[in-house]
């Protein structure tokens, strides 16, 4: 009796112990991993004083710290807090706009060990994305925070395989302008019947979703067949799709704003949306390829590829330049993310707008009418000025990518934000992030005027910000679709959203 109920003792003990040792070692595989990432941080910050190469590249190029350096709360986790909380509670850019007037235009801080500048300095901004495009890149945070959805495509890489990315979509986009127009057309009249007539309330940014970039024009654009979700708003897999794109979209942002933190992240939903929204998009893609296989092998003839090429479908385009199937997705998802909430956010905004300020609505009807039910071509489109006014402020006072950054490939500088005016350069030391908001520079006093939160159109009558206007961001990184719209005046909101 007094030995079983010993080794029965000793038996759940072990079992204590097993499970106690496998405890620790989960945990201490998270210290460890942390720690490491801690090192590498703290090392970056003692070698920015200590190390010689650094302090002489410091003096030569008059570089002189932020006046402040923001290390909130415990471990300097204060901001991370704050920011996760704005985006519980949907004021991400008032809390932005709160940092920036309580600790000036340009501002260090560390979340963490996370070490990056805050600015809104035009001239920085310019810098980051032009000046040095070299110097600065989207970094690590962001290509392995995107990485699971969007692999290697256009919006997580850097350096060769960006410009392959690059090089390789930029012209699809150039030759689509004149065929957008009809598109649109049968989409927008989808949607229009789904607006109650009875005057009763319609949640207009559900319905932008699901027929913008997202989901029915966009699959057709890309895939050269439309899901149609206006007309089939049922479920089926194209509402899974669209729900799974939502989940892991969000779960990319989340990943990012933890950064070195990203393990913390959990949410049971995000692989399995991922997988759906690679394995939804596989299909489109096996078939472009197999498309390719039969132009080549001359089972389709030339005559109906010409046909085809006509028609103009991104995926069949895309297949000339690799029929690697984990590229082709990696690149139509990207496309399908950067084309998506963009123009469903700036067309749900500019109605939200319009709903409450009927002389805006006003004046913009009476040059619509100009049109006397024709339906306009690029140009037409594009000389509608006051259109134009209206959604450039539009993405001026709610611009749909409020903030942005980058991270320093090497130690470099920027010219202003350093010393007690700002004036000084400072600088950035490798791996070090700097974050720009846009959203709170579009809103500058002294750049926009007094009435710099006032919504008026006719600002931009004379209106040209250069880098202090940065919606579309700019440089060699800018905007795909912006860049095929812009006209060189500054004014191109407008043709942007054809072929939403
Ligand atoms: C109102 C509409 C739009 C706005 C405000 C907008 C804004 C932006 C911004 C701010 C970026 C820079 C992102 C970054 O570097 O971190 C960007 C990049 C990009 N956008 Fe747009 N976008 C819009 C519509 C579209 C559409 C419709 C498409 C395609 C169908 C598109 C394709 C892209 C691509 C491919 C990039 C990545 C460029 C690169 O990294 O080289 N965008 N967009
Ligand atoms: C991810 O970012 C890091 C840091 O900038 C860079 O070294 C690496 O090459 C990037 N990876 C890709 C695939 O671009
Ligand atoms: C396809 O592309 C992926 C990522 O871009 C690469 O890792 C893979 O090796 C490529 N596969 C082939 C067969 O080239
Ligand atoms: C643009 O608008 C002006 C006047 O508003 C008009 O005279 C001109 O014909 C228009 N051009 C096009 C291409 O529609």
């Amino acid at each position: 009796m007094g030995m079983t109920s010993l080794s029965q003792a000793g038996l759940s003990n072990l079992w204590v112990i097993l499970a106690a040792v496998t405890a620790i070692c989960l945990v201490s595989q998270r210290v460890v991993r942390y720690i490491q990432s801690m090192e590498r941080f703290s090392l970056g910050r003692m070698k920015c004083t200590d190390n010689l190469i650094e302090r002489r590249y410091v003096r030569e190029n008059g570089c002189v710290p932020p006046s402040t350096t923001l290390r909130q709360g415990f471990l300097g986790l204060g901001m991370l807090r704050d920011i996760q909380k704005a985006n519980r509670e949907h004021r991400v850019r008032a809390q932005f706009g709160e940092w920036f007037a309580k600790y000036g235009h340009t501002w260090g801080a560390d979340t963490g060990g996370r070490l990056f500048i805050m600015t809104v300095e035009p001239k920085n901004i310019q810098s980051i994305l032009a000046l040095k495009f070299k110097d600065f890149e989207l970094g690590t945070y962001r290509n392995k925070s995107f990485y699971p959805l969007l692999g290697y495509g256009i919006f997580s890489t850097d350096g060769s395989k960006w410009e392959h990315s690059r090089a390789m979509l930029r012209p699809n986009f150039a030759r689509n302008q004149i065929a957008d127009i009809e598109i649109y057309e049968r989409h927008v009249a989808a949607l229009i019947k789904q607006i109650p007539r009875d005057g009763s309330t319609v949640d207009l940014q559900e319905l932008f979703f699901r027929m913008s970039k997202t989901i029915d024009s966009a699959t057709e654009f890309l895939f050269g067949e439309s899901v149609n979700s206006l007309e089939n708003p049922t479920s089926g897999p194209e509402q899974s799709f669209s729900s799974n794109f939502n989940i892991a979209q969000d779960g990319l942002s989340h990943r990012f704003r933890l950064g070195p933190f990203r393990f913390l992240y959990r949410n049971k939903q995000f692989a399995p949306a991922v997988q759906n929204c690679r394995d939804y998009v596989d299909r489109f893609v096996q078939k472009a390829i197999q498309y390719r296989a039969d132009v080549d092998s001359g089972k389709i003839s030339p005559e109906e590829a010409k046909l085809n090429d006509l028609q103009y479908i991104f995926s069949y385009e895309l297949s000339k330049h690799t029929i690697n199937k984990t590229e082709l997705t990696d690149q139509l998802l990207s496309i399908l993310l950067a084309g998506r909430d963009t123009t469903a956010s700036l067309l749900a905004i500019t109605f939200w707008v319009l709903a409450r300020r009927p002389d805006v609505w006003t004046t913009l009807r009476k040059e619509i009418l100009t049109l006397d039910g024709r339906k306009p071509d690029f140009q037409e489109l594009k000389n509608l000025t006051y259109l134009s006014w209206v959604l450039n402020e539009v993405l001026r006072l709610y611009p749909v990518v409020p903030v942005n950054s980058r991270m320093a490939n090497k130690d470099t500088h920027l010219p202003v934000g350093g010393g007690p005016d700002g004036k000084d350069p400072i600088f950035v030391p490798k791996g070090n992030e700097v974050f720009y908001s846009v959203s709170t520079m579009h809103r500058r006093k002294d750049i926009y005027g007094d009435d710099a939160e006032e919504f008026r159109p006719e600002r931009w009558e004379k209106l040209r910000p250069g880098w202090a206007y940065l919606p579309f961001n700019g440089g060699p990184r800018i905007c795909i679709w912006a860049a095929v719209c812009a006209d060189g005046s500054g004014v191109y909101g407008c043709a942007c959203i054809t072929g939403v």
